[in-house]
């Protein structure tokens, strides 16, 4: 027997794909944010929308730079994930912090994250919906893939902090909801 399901915690059913890293680029500082409400859009060329709170110095990056990578870790790197999604740039230095390796992208001002097996270049081609509902949408203007990795292991986000990787389910020190 179904039963009614509270409202406030729908995303905890919805929550998309694999949770990603967002690396942006202000100037000569660059960061990373953990994100994972993300949607593919179209097929050729590529477009993505992202959610990212206007609290975040991501936000107000992407919103001046129109610039972004979406970085897609394995599990390995999950605990880096929930700590890069614990703080804000405007006051860590992430990259350092975490013992992360900026790699320098080829059409975007953002890095790579070294570490993450996939890499997208992404260029803010509508950012309208970003004022009323944070939402930007992306054209991906140069994709990197480890060839190596076949399967990748990646990993979703079900809410306060809890992960399914490989069909199990882990609890971390995340802050988020
Ligand atoms: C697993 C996980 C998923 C997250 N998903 C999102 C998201 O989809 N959108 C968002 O705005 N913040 C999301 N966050 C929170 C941001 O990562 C967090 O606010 C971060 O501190 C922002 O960093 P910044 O201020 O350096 O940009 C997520 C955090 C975690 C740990």
């Amino acid at each position: 027997m179904k039963k009614p399901f509270p409202l406030a915690k729908v995303y905890t059913l919805l929550e998309p794909g694999a949770v990603a890293m967002v690396t942006t680029a202000l100037k000569d500082r660059a960061n990373i944010m953990t994100m994972s409400w993300h949607t593919m859009i179209d097929f050729d060329p590529p477009l993505a929308g992202l959610v990212i709170g206007d609290q975040s110095q991501t936000f107000q990056t992407l919103k001046r730079t129109g610039e972004c990578v979406i970085n897609i870790p394995e599990t390995g790197l999950l605990k880096k994930a929930v700590a890069c999604g614990n703080v804000s740039g405007r006051t860590v230095n992430k990259f350092k912090a975490f013992g992360l390796t900026p790699v320098k992208a080829s059409k975007v001002k953002a890095p790579l994250v070294k570490e993450c097996p996939v890499n997208l270049e992404c260029k803010v081609v509508h950012r309208t919906l970003a004022n009323r509902y944070n939402f930007f949408i992306l054209k991906i203007v140069k994709a990197w893939a480890d060839p190596n990795k076949k399967d990748l292991r990646t990993f979703r986000h079900l809410g306060k902090g809890v992960f399914l990787a490989g069909g199990k389910k882990i609890k971390t020190s995340s802050r988020m909801k």
